[in-house]
């Protein structure tokens, strides 16, 4: 009994001046190296998840060192993730506002569980407010209820509209291109949502008779 507390205080002495001699580019490494081991790949989520991009990985940096991003490398990681952007591709912005509903509702997709047809949801109600109706919200996110009425959109294909609903576009399909760190997932860059789930989104957000602005 003695023998084995004595021989297990030697092991951690031994791990916990590993642990310290860490540091720097060692311990990165080490997490990194870690995390690849604890995830296997199963269906559709596949272990290259864990690959991040530059701009995640300066945020999970700046976060890490609890620092904001430099201000020039913020600025130029985010003029990158703008030319990201593709324009819808028949240059048609608002789809379907009644379909949008359905799509900021449902959190399907992307799971290991998912096919790799299934149709994904934007579970935007995980994080923002959308309409006065539903009143189970998450509120990491602004609210968007009255999204439109607010930015005084009254007609969103009058050409006075069209910099929001560019603007409206842009921030669904890369929201890294105006807030680097952003939490909200960047649906069009990562093809979390199709093209025409984002148009009826646009639309559900800008259109005075959808129920975000009413
Ligand atoms: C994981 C949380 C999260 C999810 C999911 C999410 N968002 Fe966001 N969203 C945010 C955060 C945080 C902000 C504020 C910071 C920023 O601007 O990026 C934001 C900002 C926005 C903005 C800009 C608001 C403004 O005043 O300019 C819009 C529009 C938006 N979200 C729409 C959506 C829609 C539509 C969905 C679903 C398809 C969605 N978001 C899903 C977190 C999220």
């Amino acid at each position: 009994m003695k023998k084995t507390a004595i021989i297990l205080a030697a092991v951690s002495a031994v791990v916990l001046a590993g642990c310290a001699a860490l540091g720097g580019d060692d311990t990165k490494a080490a997490t990194k190296d870690m995390l690849f081991r604890s995830f296997e790949t199963k269906g559709i989520a596949t272990i290259d998840r864990l690959n991040q991009d530059e701009i995640q990985a300066a945020c999970s940096e700046a976060e890490m060192n609890g620092k904001e991003l430099d201000e020039a490398v913020r600025t130029r990681l985010e003029k990158e993730q703008l030319a990201t952007i593709k324009p819808p591709s028949d240059g048609k912005y608002l789809g379907d506002w009644t379909k949008a509903e359905k799509i900021a509702q449902s959190g399907v997709g992307m799971a290991w569980s998912n096919k790799a047809d299934t149709v994904n949801g934007g579970n935007c109600y995980a994080c923002h407010q959308l309409t006065k109706q539903e009143i189970s919200y998450g509120t990491l996110g602004p609210s968007l209820y009255h999204y439109g009425k607010l930015r005084g959109v009254t007609d969103p294909n009058s050409p006075a509209a069209r910099a929001m609903v560019e603007y409206t576009w842009g921030k669904l399909y890369n929201a890294k291109a105006y807030s680097a760190c952003t939490l909200m997932p960047r649906f069009g860059h990562m093809k979390g949502l199709t093209e025409s789930q984002l148009k009826d989104l646009v639309a559900y957000l800008l259109d005075p008779n959808s129920p975000v602005n009413k």
